[in-house]
């Protein structure tokens, strides 16, 4: 029987544990493409998956690997055919659904990407699910009709996996960027990926006195 490399998490007494192993084939779960796994990423949920930290998976044995990116290697989807590269990002792959972090993935097609143009499977994944996730942050605001003419866009925990890929994207969108972020030191790196300015989260720290809010909305310091 077929196996490939896989990280798989099982359950034990304690928690779970995590092992590089030879993953059965027919161990896959349904799915109508397999896909020959070449990157991954590295993402919080992963991290609670492997190190069992929080209860993440929802099955076990488990694959961790919330995204990935590979070639399609079968499929009964005509959607996709063997060679054609694709990126996964979510889909309760890596908690529900075996995933990333392995040679082989099967899924649903429905679940798939084309690799978009101009990028590389390795290059899509240095972007993952986080950078992913600001794109989302960035088209809900254009969904709900927020412009950079309305004013300046703050990105708070800015110099963290979702918010320095929001930073770049909302300079790329064309608004005028204040980085919050806790880690100062940060400040040539959030400035080198479009900061216009840097506040430090201590700028947002204080007493907060009874009212405050209704305070502020009267217009009274
Ligand atoms: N990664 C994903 O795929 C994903 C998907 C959906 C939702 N999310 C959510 O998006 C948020 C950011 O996730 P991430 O993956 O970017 O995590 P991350 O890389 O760990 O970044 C989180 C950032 O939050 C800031 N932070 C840390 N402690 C803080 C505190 N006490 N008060 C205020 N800010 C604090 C830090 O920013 P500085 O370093 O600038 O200080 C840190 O870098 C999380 O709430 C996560 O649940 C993430």
């Amino acid at each position: 029987m077929a196996s490939f490399k896989a990280v798989r998490i099982d359950k034990t007494d304690s928690g779970s544990q995590a092992a590089f192993v030879d993953f059965d084939e027919a161990d896959l779960m349904d799915g109508d493409v397999t896909v020959r796994v070449t990157h991954s990423t590295v993402n919080y949920k992963d991290g609670l998956a492997i190190t069992g930290k929080s209860p993440v998976v929802r099955r076990f044995p488990m694959i961790p690997g919330v995204d990935f990116a590979g070639i399609v290697e079968s499929s009964a989807s005509p959607e996709f055919k063997p060679g054609d590269q694709v990126v996964l990002n979510g889909w309760g792959v890596g908690e529900m659904h075996l995933g990333g972090y392995a040679q082989k993935a099967r899924v649903k097609s429905d679940w798939l990407v084309p690799l978009p143009a101009g990028l590389d499977a390795a290059q899509a994944m240095a972007i993952g699910t986080a950078g992913y996730t600001a794109m989302l942050a960035l088209m809900a605001l254009e969904k709900h009709g927020i412009t950079p003419a309305m004013g300046p866009a703050i990105v708070t925990g800015a110099a963290g996996g979702v918010g320095s890929v929001a930073v770049a994207l909302l300079k790329n969108a064309g608004y005028h960027v204040i980085a919050s972020t806790g880690r100062p030191e940060e400040a040539d790196y959030l400035h080198g990926l479009g900061a216009d300015e840097i506040m430090t989260r201590k700028d947002f720290e204080g007493p907060v006195r009874p009212l405050m809010k209704e305070r502020w909305a009267a217009g009274i310091d």
